[in-house]
């Protein structure tokens, strides 16, 4: 199995709702939502890309670096890499029904698994999304993260205590769902909510809560007030707001902020080990990738999302070699170029 052949029969499936482009940008599907591209002019993922892509890393080979640490402790599970799967749910809604929903999360979960990273699962105005994570998290040792709406609390409560009787060790919450159109229209409410309303949601919660959808260092510490074990810097892969600035323009201040306080995930345009460098080196502690798990899940099913995940971490080890640096504890903004520098 390889890349190649992988993008080749995902680019059959999906027939069109997803052009498998040589870099997946959000060019080619600017505005295809539902599709899989972002919302509006696809300005919010496009600016994922390519302020990341404008990020350059130093070239340094002076030293006796060889074999890079990459094992990354999620809440006590210990993974592999910091690289986990975004949740990306919708097969029929947004992605010209390349598989069935039940098959395309299980190969991302248990291809996820298989690598050593961890897939997120979701959740949607139809139960069976929330249903279908649970029966698959249950079939994998809770090895995985529920991401659920940010329904009002006597919703939210009974998801999250399935979740828990599941044995996973954290659940997320996608905050920037809050103004999704379908959910309203289902008649299901998702906030927006107040930091007292969180706190007191996530006091109630047995594992550690992450807050998907951060993109500003006011509700990075609003995070930590509410008693959030974690923020996703995220603009959901530029689905949620149009003409956002992409996540790599504003992680090194939300870092600034409150790293250490909270732990950092981020997600939006990562695209190689090079890319979760640069991340983790403007101050992500993990990040996630989103639309090339979906593409490796569509083209290779379990085998196709551990094959990238294994590349991520190769990648990435290879990045650190180049960067000089011997664990994820030493991956500082010094692998970065200085932008003095230009
Ligand atoms: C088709 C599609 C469906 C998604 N569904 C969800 C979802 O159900 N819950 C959620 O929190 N994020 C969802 N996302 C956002 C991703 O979790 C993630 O934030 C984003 O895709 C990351 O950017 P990337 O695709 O550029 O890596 C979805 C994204 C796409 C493209």
């Amino acid at each position: 199995m390889d890349l190649k052949e992988i993008h080749r029969i995902a680019r059959e499936k999906f027939k069109g709702a997803c052009r498998v482009c040589p870099v997946c940008n959000g060019r080619a599907c600017a505005g295809e939502m539902p599709g899989i591209g972002g919302i509006g002019t696809g300005s919010s993922f496009i600016a994922n890309y390519e302020s990341l892509a404008r990020i350059k890393l130093n070239l340094r080979t002076l030293h006796e670096i060889r074999e890079p640490d990459i094992q990354y402790d999620f809440f006590g599970r210990p993974l592999k890499m910091p690289v986990l799967v975004a949740p990306l749910a919708g097969m029929a809604i947004n992605m010209g029904n390349a598989m069935e929903e039940q098959p395309y999360l299980s190969a991302m979960v248990a291809g996820a698994k298989e690598a050593g990273s961890m897939a997120c699962t979701c959740d949607g105005p139809n139960p069976m999304f929330f249903d279908l994570g649970m029966e698959i998290l249950r079939q994998n040792e809770g090895w995985g993260v529920p991401t659920l709406k940010p329904r009002p609390e006597e919703a939210f409560l009974p998801l999250a205590r399935r979740a828990e009787e599941c044995g996973v060790n954290a659940i997320a919450t996608d905050i920037d769902a809050a103004g999704i159109i379908h959910l309203k229209k289902a008649g299901q409410p998702a906030g927006p909510w107040s930091v007292r309303a969180w706190k007191k949601v996530i006091s109630q919660v047995k594992v550690p809560v992450i807050l998907k959808g951060v993109m500003t260092v006011q509700d990075a510490r609003l995070a930590v007030e509410a008693g959030a074990a974690g923020i996703v810097v995220s603009n959901h892969g530029g689905r949620v707001l149009d003409h956002t600035p992409g996540t790599a323009e504003v992680l090194p201040a939300i870092a600034a902020a409150v790293k250490g306080k909270i732990k950092i995930f981020v997600d939006g345009g990562i695209r190689s080990g090079a890319d979760v460098l640069k991340m983790l080196a403007l101050g992500a502690d993990a990040v996630l990738v989103g639309r090339p798990m979906a593409i490796a899940a569509v083209g290779g099913g379990k085998e196709g999302v551990a094959f990238l995940l294994t590349q991520y971490a190769d990648q990435l080890r290879t990045a650190m070699i180049y960067a000089a640096c011997g664990s994820l504890a030493e991956v500082s903004s010094a692998a970065l170029q200085s932008r003095e520098m230009g």
